[in-house]
Order: C-alpha cells, then sequence, then structure tokens
C-alpha cells in the first residue's frame, strides 16, 4: 500500500465514530468537517476523500465547503491557535498593542505557524465580547479583559505547553454585564409556562394574539413576525415526507453585538420555549439552532437544557402531555463567517453547503431548510414570542411606540463606563441611552453595528424605533478623542473580509473600498479617491446579492458625510492640480508618431467624447 494509503486509512479509523454519528449524511457536512478538524487539529487532504466518499459528494465540492468557512484549516495550524478579536472596540482598549506583544514573547510573525508547530497568532472578526474586551480565542475558547499582564502570562502557558483545561479559569470567564433590564430581562419563568400558554391558546389563537402584539424581528430586517408564521402556516410543503421548520438565528456576527450571548446563556428557557410556540404554531415539529462559531463554549449547557426539557416533556413527542403534539430542537455551530448571519446563507450552511445568499424568491418561509417552509428568526425575537404567549398580543403592543412595540436589548461597548446589555422600550432616545451608560464626551454612536448608522452629535436626540433610528442591537459609542477615520477604516476592512464572493460588485468593491482606506491612511490619498468610494458605496448599494454587500459601505458614507475633516487632514492635496502641463510634456511623442487628433491629446479627447483616454 502506498503511504498516501496507509494515511487514508488511519484518517478513516480516526473518523468513522464521526461519520457514523452523523449518519453519513451530506446536509450535515459542516458539522461533520468541525468535529473532524477537533479530531485531526486540521482537515488534512485524506480526511476532505474520507468525508466526501463517506457522505456521497463530489471531493471538490467538500473541499470547497472547508475552504468557504475561515474556521476551517486544510494546513496544519498551531497546536495552540490564538485568534485575537479585531473589531474597533477590541483596538480601543489596545488590542493591536497586545498581539504584537504576544508575538514578541513567543518569537513568532502574526499569521504564521511557529516552526516547531507549537503556536499561531492571528485576528478574527468580532468575537461578541466588546463589553469585555480586548478578547481572544485560542482553539476556539473565548478569553476576555486581556491585559500586558495576562497576555504575557499566556505566553508563558503556550510555551509551557499547559493543557488549555489547566489555565487560570478565570481567563475564560464571560460576564453577561446586565445593566439594565425591562420586560424580557425581568422574566423569571419556570421552563415550558410560554408553551404551555401557547398550547391552551391554540395555533390560530396565537397566531391572533403574534398579530396584535405587531412584534417585528429583532435580527435587523424589522419585519413582521407573525406575517412569517402566518405564511409558514399556509405555505405548502413542496418535498415528501411534508415537513415543517423553525430555525433560530444565533449566529450573531454583527460586530458591536452581543445581547443574543447573553439570552443564551442565560435565558435558554425562554428561547426554546419561544421555538417551540413557533413550532406549534407554524405546525414544525423540528427546530434548529445555528450557534456562531465563536459561542461553542454555550453548547454544553444549551445541549443539557435540551436534554432536561426532554425528561419534562417540554421537548420530544407528545408535547407537554398531547399525543398529537411533537416538537423537538437541535443545535448546528457555525464555523466563522458573517454571511451566514443573513437568513437564506444560514440555511444552505445548514444544509451542509457553502454559506452563500440564496436567490429571493422563494423565501424561507414557501421553500427554506431541505426546500420546505421554514420560519427564521433571531434570539431576541423568539423570547418576545414566548412573552406574547404568556402575557399576550395587547400587553406587548402597550409597550414601546405604535410602529415598534415592546422592548429592545441594546449591547452598548466603546467609550462608556458601565458596557453591557440595556433592555429599553423602543422609543428611548439615543441621549438618554448614552446618559445610563456614563459616555460622557461622545462624540458618536454607531447604532446596529457597521451595517447601521453613526450617529453625531446633534443627532443624539432622535430616537431607537423602528421609524426613527432602526437596530439589530449593536450600540457602539465613540468618544470626542477617537479618530472616526479608523473606526471607519476597521469596518471597510471587516467587510472586505467578510465578502462570501459570490457577487462581483462586493467581492472587488469591497477590497477596492478597502484599499481606498489604506491608502489614504498612508498619506497617499487624494479627492479623486473619496469620489471613488462614493462610486463604489452606490454601486455597492445598487448591484450587490445581498444585505453584506448594499451595506458595506454605510459606515464610509456615514463618517465622510458627518466626519470629513477626519478624512480631510490625511488628503495629499485638497484640490489636486499637477505642477506641470503633461499635455504639454506630449508634444514631441505626437510629433514623432504624426499624431495631433483629439484622442491623443491628455484631456482633450475626454472633453471631446466624454471618455477619459
Ligand atoms: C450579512 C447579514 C448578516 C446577518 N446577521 C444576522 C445575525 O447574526 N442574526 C440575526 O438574527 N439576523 C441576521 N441577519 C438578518 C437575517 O437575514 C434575518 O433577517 C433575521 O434572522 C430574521 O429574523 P427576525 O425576523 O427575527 O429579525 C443578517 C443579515 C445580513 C444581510
Ligand atoms: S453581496 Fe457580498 S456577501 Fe452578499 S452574496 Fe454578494 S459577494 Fe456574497
Amino acid at each position: 500500500m502506498t503511504d498516501e494509503g496507509i494515511e487514508t486509512r488511519r484518517v478513516e479509523k480516526l473518523l468513522l465514530p464521526i461519520l457514523d454519528g452523523h449518519r453519513r449524511d451530506a446536509g450535515r457536512l459542516v458539522q461533520i468537517l468541525r468535529q473532524a478538524q477537533e479530531a485531526l487539529g486540521y482537515l488534512p487532504a485524506a480526511a476532505l476523500t474520507v468525508i466526501a466518499r463517506a457522505v456521497d459528494l463530489p471531493r471538490a465540492r467538500v473541499e470547497g465547503v472547508a475552504g468557504f468557512y475561515s474556521f476551517f484549516h486544510q494546513n496544519p495550524v498551531g497546536h495552540y491557535r490564538v485568534l485575537f478579536s479585531d473589531n474597533i472596540t477590541d483596538r480601543m482598549l489596545g488590542s493591536a498593542e497586545l498581539i504584537d506583544r504576544l508575538c514578541n514573547k513567543l518569537w513568532i510573525e502574526r499569521g504564521k505557524v511557529s516552526e516547531d508547530g507549537l503556536v499561531s497568532v492571528d485576528t478574527t472578526s468580532c468575537t461578541g465580547m466588546c463589553d469585555q474586551g480586548p478578547a481572544l480565542l485560542v482553539n476556539g475558547r473565548a478569553l476576555t479583559r486581556l491585559s500586558a499582564e495576562r497576555v504575557d502570562r499566556i505566553s508563558e502557558l503556550i510555551r509551557g505547553q499547559v493543557p488549555l483545561a489547566d489555565w487560570p479559569p478565570d481567563y475564560f470567564v464571560v460576564a453577561d454585564n446586565i445593566r439594565r433590564r425591562d420586560a424580557l430581562l425581568n422574566t423569571q419563568w419556570p421552563a415550558g409556562e410560554a408553551l404551555q400558554a401557547a398550547i391552551a391558546r391554540g395555533a390560530e389563537a396565537m397566531l391572533s394574539e403574534m398579530k396584535l402584539s405587531n412584534l417585528r424581528g429583532r435580527g435587523g430586517a424589522g419585519f413582521t413576525t407573525h406575517i412569517k408564521w402566518e405564511s409558514a402556516r399556509r405555505a405548502t410543503c413542496r418535498h415528501e415526507p411534508a415537513a415543517r421548520y423553525v430555525v433560530c438565528n444565533a449566529d450573531e456576527g454583527e460586530p458591536g453585538t452581543f445581547k443574543d450571548r447573553v439570552l443564551l446563556s442565560n435565558y435558554a428557557d425562554l428561547l426554546f420555549d419561544g421555538m417551540s410556540v413557533a413550532g406549534i404554531t407554524i405546525g414544525a415539529q423540528q427546530g434548529l439552532v445555528y450557534l456562531r462559531g465563536e459561542y461553542a463554549y454555550l453548547l454544553p449547557a444549551l445541549r443539557a437544557n435540551l436534554e432536561r426539557r426532554r425528561q419534562s416533556g417540554l421537548l420530544g413527542p407528545a408535547l407537554c402531555g398531547h399525543p398529537d403534539l411533537a416538537f423537538d430542537i437541535d443545535i448546528h455551530l457555525g464555523a466563522g463567517a458573517y454571511v451566514c448571519g443573513e437568513e437564506t446563507a444560514l440555511l444552505e450552511s445548514l444544509e451542509g453547503k457553502r454559506g452563500v445568499p440564496r436567490v429571493r424568491p422563494p423565501f424561507p418561509v414557501s421553500e427554506g431548510y431541505l426546500g420546505q417552509p421554514t420560519v427564521v428568526n433571531n434570539v431576541e425575537t423568539l423570547c418576545k414570542a414566548a412573552l406574547i404567549a404568556v402575557h399576550g398580543g395587547a400587553w406587548f403592543a402597550g409597550l414601546g411606540t405604535k410602529q415598534s412595540t415592546g422592548s429592545k436589548l441594546l449591547s452598548i461597548s466603546g467609550d462608556v463606563e458601565s458596557p453591557g446589555i440595556y433592555e429599553y422600550p423602543f422609543g428611548v432616545s439615543v441621549a438618554q441611552v448614552l446618559n445610563d451608560c456614563g459616555a460622557g464626551n461622545a462624540q458618536a454612536v454607531q447604532v446596529s453595528g457597521p451595517s447601521g448608522n453613526c450617529l453625531a452629535m446633534h443627532e443624539f436626540s432622535r430616537h431607537i424605533a423602528f421609524e426613527d433610528v432602526p437596530t439589530a442591537g449593536a450600540f457602539m459609542v465613540f468618544g470626542a478623542h477617537r479618530d472616526m477615520f479608523e473606526v471607519a477604516r476597521n469596518f471597510a476592512h471587516f467587510f472586505a473580509h467578510e465578502s462570501c464572493g459570490f457577487c462581483t460588485p462586493c467581492r472587488v468593491g469591497t477590497s477596492l473600498v478597502a484599499n481606498c482606506m489604506d491608502k489614504i491612511a498612508n498619506g497617499l490619498g487624494s479627492q479623486y479617491d473619496i469620489g471613488e468610494i462614493f462610486k463604489i458605496h452606490r454601486l455597492l448599494h445598487a448591484a450587490s446579492h445581498c444585505g453584506l454587500g448594499q451595506a458595506a459601505c454605510n459606515p464610509l458614507f456615514d463618517t465622510l458625510n458627518k466626519f470629513r475633516p477626519a478624512y480631510e487632514r490625511r488628503l495629499r492635496s485638497l484640490d489636486f492640480e499637477p505642477a506641470f502641463d503633461l499635455d504639454q510634456a506630449l508634444a514631441s511623442a505626437r510629433q514623432m508618431t504624426g499624431r495631433d487628433d483629439p484622442a491623443a491629446h491628455f484631456g482633450l479627447a475626454a472633453r471631446v467624447t466624454g471618455v477619459e483616454p
């Protein structure tokens, strides 16, 4: 047998239990790859071959999926793989200096694996710990509140090859930082309370309560929840056996957002109740949670909770003792791709594919997971649905404003005294929030993350509500001493990194914009580059396939309009005029070639034809 054959046999033996555990189901490919990587340290060629054979997919397809997600590696990575969270709030807390410090201590270059294969240090997009940054992931586990001392100790632990299980446990503590409670965070019911209430109401009555509540999705787009639920309930199942699905979007990848993390760790029963309420309302028997890979540390507790619910009849067949009702929940882990928060990309990922957004229509409510009617809702939306099941739609509609009913969880970070989770009824002013979290000298707030809006001081009287300042939850505060150009530059790189590459305007546009920002940062930019950014903004907005590309230039557009001096002081010349006459300098060349037509003159051709030469 060849060396390659022996290696394939070895890998096959190691992966067998994983493949069998997932019933060799191609739909579980992302989960299989995750576990295979855990077992092998990375995904060698032999592993991809073995997996492709087992799940009966072309090898190229398996390789394509493995290549899509940033947490999968087809080459060896360090035994300790350190990834610093690279959100702007981490940077504001000194993450860049800490990365350099760790690299120097470990004698390694950032982005490379040490020669002995012991360690690699790099960055990753926001890990959802902005209230306790700077943060990093080591072998997928979150470490928070980094300091120079902590980084020095980490370098010693790595050099001493101390297993993660023996690192100081307080390094891995993730605090909840709940600062203000309202309708949702004040809830303390026993598990199953909302589910029982919904069963007592019945599916049609539950739908009516949802309609009365006017609940709108908390994941960003603000779509009316009862319309989604009703559409999925009434949609025809296109495949046999007929099935409907409830999917909880717990991808929470928008930089600056961490409220779902807190709901998942403290209010999991409310969430699972909300999913079960959605299930019995639309006629689904299966729920799926898509949990971002960065929150993998929550998985054991969430799985244990699901098991407890099964034991007490709150999940599984004969739900709550009703023989005609059944509902269960499974959890899938993501693997480091922000675009998978987009609901159709998420469904692709759940089906074991690359997380590329689908063409819509058809919408998930008619053809979603496995082509069946599917409701995709954010964690907070589903928790709110549980509240509505118990208190009724009218109660919920009495909170907040007419168009934005209920409350909203905000993830507050940046230049504030008390970062953390704040829950307010919709309609609260930005100024009030700033006052409550101790943001004394704010010059700007980025609401709803890089995809949202950057508000300047003159806008602080505006209100958090769908009809004024909508938000998925992020609220990043920037003090007067912050450089808003650097904020926008960080966001530009985020989008360039996270573009899935499916459509050209976004793939190319996000990179061009990031390059433009670097050029300006390096003192090489001019007004021309500003013009280019505006041009690309219009292009991305109009021609991108999904919301990622459409929103990618928002932070630049906002900061250019509201914080222009931060850009202009970097420009090489505010009004660039060449110091010599280029057309005149080309005269001898024209003479030599015997040409004197408009196209041979610099600038003249453009004036005559409207096209630059
Ligand atoms: C690039 C992109 C990323 C997104 N990320 C998330 C996310 O992490 N969590 C979320 O709930 N919605 C996210 N969304 C919105 C979802 O597509 C979808 O609207 C949402 O899950 C619907 O739930 P809701 O109606 O309860 O808000 C994202 C959208 C886009 C375009
Ligand atoms: S807009 Fe960007 S993220 Fe969305 S599909 Fe196109 S390339 Fe992918």
